[in-house]
């Protein structure tokens, strides 16, 4: 059962505590985490589903309540919450963790919930039938491996948009992450993939949930780490 008396140093505990490289066991501690994610992750001031959406909301162009989406590492179903807000509908959702989907499950808001670790088990998704995919939050060292984004480009349709989210968290495997995404996502635009909408890049993602409480209270602004939101067009032919 969820924890209703959390503090924000019982979340920074969580997160520090959930940093293995190994997707797998990372996807475990989710298992653990589920019933208490999203109250840590609010007093940590995560706003990824909210940007993500709102930037993807600002490009699209088609009929809300007609969109089918696809909602990669759904998690407990957050983006597709904020995403009913702007008149969303549709919803297929996959993650990792038995746990996150019980919690997207109870939501109501999936057609369909799918369970796979990303990298290791294909995308299960049909391609060429997604007006919108979207992942957010999962695109890091240790989460979804950078190969995966071609897979969510061939599950959108033709014209439909992907659209990306990340945190930018300190230390090497995470800048090395971020420049082999983005060498990805350029040469997926010069093989004639997709071609960029927009990014849209925040100062305020969340606060860095690995500074030490201490530390944490005496800062302003550097409390918190940047993030971008990717957002691509898939090519029609
Ligand atoms: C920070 S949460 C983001 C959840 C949701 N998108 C949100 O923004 O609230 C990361 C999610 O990615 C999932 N995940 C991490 N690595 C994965 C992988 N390799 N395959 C599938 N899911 C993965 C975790 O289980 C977790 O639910």
């Amino acid at each position: 059962m969820a924890d209703s008396c959390r503090s924000v140093d019982d979340a920074r505990v969580a997160f520090q505590s959930c940093k293995s490289p190994d997707a797998k066991e990372r996807v475990q501690f989710y298992d653990s985490w589920a019933e208490n994610y999203e109250k840590d992750h609010s007093l940590m001031s995560y706003r990824a589903p909210d940007l993500a959406v709102n930037h993807l909301s600002d490009h699209f162009t088609g009929n809300p309540e007609q969109a089918l989406v696809l909602d990669v590492a759904c998690g407990s179903g957050w983006v597709a919450k904020e995403m009913l807000e702007l008149g969303f509908r549709h919803f297929v959702g996959v993650d990792g963790s038995k746990s996150m989907l019980e919690q997207a499950a109870k939501t109501g808001l999936y057609q369909d919930l799918r369970l796979a670790l990303l990298g290791t088990q294909p995308l299960p998704a049909q391609t060429d039938t997604f007006d919108v995919v979207i992942i957010v939050g999962a695109l890091d060292a240790g989460f979804v491996p950078v190969g995966v984004v071609r897979e969510l480009c061939h599950a959108a349709k033709p014209g439909g948009l992907v659209c990306m989210a990340r945190g930018e968290h300190s230390g090497t495997p995470a800048n090395q992450y971020k420049k082999d995404l983005e060498r990805e996502l350029q040469l997926m635009e010069e093989e004639g993939l997709w071609s960029p909408v927009g990014i849209k890049q925040t100062d305020r993602y969340m606060e860095d949930p690995h500074l030490s409480a201490e530390r944490a209270k005496d800062m302003q602004e550097e409390r918190y780490i940047r993030g971008s939101v990717y957002l691509y067009k898939r090519s029609i032919h």
